[in-house]
């Protein structure tokens, strides 16, 4: 049943911190008529809300004050007392759930229709000491969304660690001069190093063939929505993981936190050598799952909701193992097309080698719908919107903070998009 509009509107008022002044303005009305909506039914001048204005309310402002996200991720994610973001272990189903929630609310300010400048005067530092484009970015803009600004090192060479500063002194400097810090380091288990001598959030933002748990968020999220769309449930699907199951900090992030599901049937799909680490495996067999390996696209891709590429993590080996590397891996769009179900979700955590024959995902399956592979990016931003609103205590605020953009923007923004991003 229906709350009462009393009920409704004082609710949402109430977790919006705003007047009845502020909330009429906000909703384009005159205060007197929402005067009228909040009287008592039996009283002569109450009137009826319009179920326009009703649904108005329930889009912008999704969240009931009961499930109104407030302190409990932010438990999950303390590390020794101290809130970081260091490993998909951090959550379980709810914590999921709850940070999907938050970055779904803030998908118009991703989208670039809203602001919301909750961490105004907040300094991110941004440390990437292996390449980036996309994670280093993502962080970066979702900073500035918020209003937040951000600062910069990339690579060893110009930063005091080419003259021997070890990783606890680089931590101890740095979280001097920062509210949050996000590290990419080519070292496994580097990121919780760094973050054991400091109290300053710190995010892993990958630690060499360690963890990459951002990744694997915007990756389930990326999941959940398509498989929105398509009326499917991650509960008993079947994803494909193909490529480089070895070294892929991202892949192996993903199944690991994937198994907060249940019920999943993995195809781990991999050239002898670079297969899923037998431990990581048995433990998604431990959790119910089903897991079957695969050295061919042809059993691997069949029956997949989702077809999860990666790339050949070559900085990670020797240039011979790289050649023996078969051709065979290409998704491309014959493999797709002869292989895979129609309505398939092809996913990769980019970047995607494009050269001629490369042994990656092909290009020839740009502008086809079931490639989500610029979904997946974009989502990034108000995922990582979420974990930073998340970490620095600012979630109850957001609601109330939002404002409309002024600034002119594209319907869509890539040329094949649907539309930035209702599909
Ligand atoms: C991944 C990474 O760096 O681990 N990229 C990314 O962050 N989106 C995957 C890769 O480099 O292959």
């Amino acid at each position: 049943m229906r709350t009462l509009q009393q009920d409704f509107l004082r609710q949402k008022m109430q977790a919006l911190g705003l007047t009845r002044e502020q909330f009429a303005n906000q909703l384009g009305v005159k205060k007197r008529a929402l005067d009228t909506w909040l009287l008592p039914v039996a009283s002569k001048e109450a009137r009826q809300m319009s179920e326009s204005v009703w649904q108005l309310i329930e889009q912008r402002w999704p969240l009931a004050l009961s499930q109104r996200p407030d302190c409990s991720l932010l438990d999950t994610l303390h590390c020794d007392g101290v809130p970081h973001l260091l490993s998909v272990g951090q959550f379980n189903r709810d914590s999921l759930e709850e940070l999907f929630g938050i970055a779904a609310l803030l998908e118009p300010v991703a989208r670039r229709q809203k602001i919301c400048p909750v961490l105004d005067g907040a300094v991110l530092g941004n440390l990437f000491f292996e390449p980036s484009t996309r994670t280093r970015l993502s962080f970066g803009a979702a900073f500035c969304r918020l209003g937040g600004s951000v600062c910069d090192t990339t690579g060893f060479t110009f930063s005091s660690m080419a003259k021997g500063e070890s990783l606890a002194d680089t931590a101890r400097v740095v979280a001097g001069y920062f509210d949050i810090l996000v590290l990419r380091h080519p070292e496994t288990g580097s990121v919780a190093h760094f973050a054991e001598h400091i109290e300053v959030p710190v995010i892993n933002g990958g630690d060499g063939s360690g963890e990459h748990p951002t990744q694997a968020l915007v990756d389930i999220w990326t999941i959940a929505k398509e498989f929105r769309r398509l009326g499917k449930q991650i509960d008993g699907s079947c994803i494909a993981l193909v490529g480089d199951l070895q070294h892929g900090r991202a892949v192996q992030s993903l199944f690991r936190l994937l198994q907060v599901f249940r019920s999943i049937h993995f195809k781990l799909v991999a050239p002898a050598g670079l297969e899923m680490p037998r431990e990581l495996l048995e433990q998604a067999e431990a959790a119910g799952h089903r897991v079957t390996q695969h050295s061919v696209l042809e059993t691997g891709l069949r029956d997949a909701d989702v077809i999860y590429a990666t790339r050949i993590q070559r900085e990670r080996m020797t240039t011979e193992v790289m050649e023996s590397y078969p051709a065979r891996f290409r998704i491309d769009r014959n493999a797709i097309e002869s292989f895979a179900r129609k309505e398939a979700v092809i996913l990769h955590p980019l970047p995607r080698d494009s050269t001629v024959e490369a042994n990656d995902l092909a290009t020839d399956l740009d502008g086809d719908p079931r490639l989500g592979i610029f979904r997946q990016t974009d989502n990034g931003i108000a995922l990582r919107m979420a974990v930073f609103a998340v970490l620095l205590g600012v979630v109850p605020d957001l609601q109330g903070a939002m404002r409309d953009a002024r600034w002119r923007r594209p319907a869509r923004v890539g040329r094949q998009d649907a539309t930035f991003h209702l599909l």
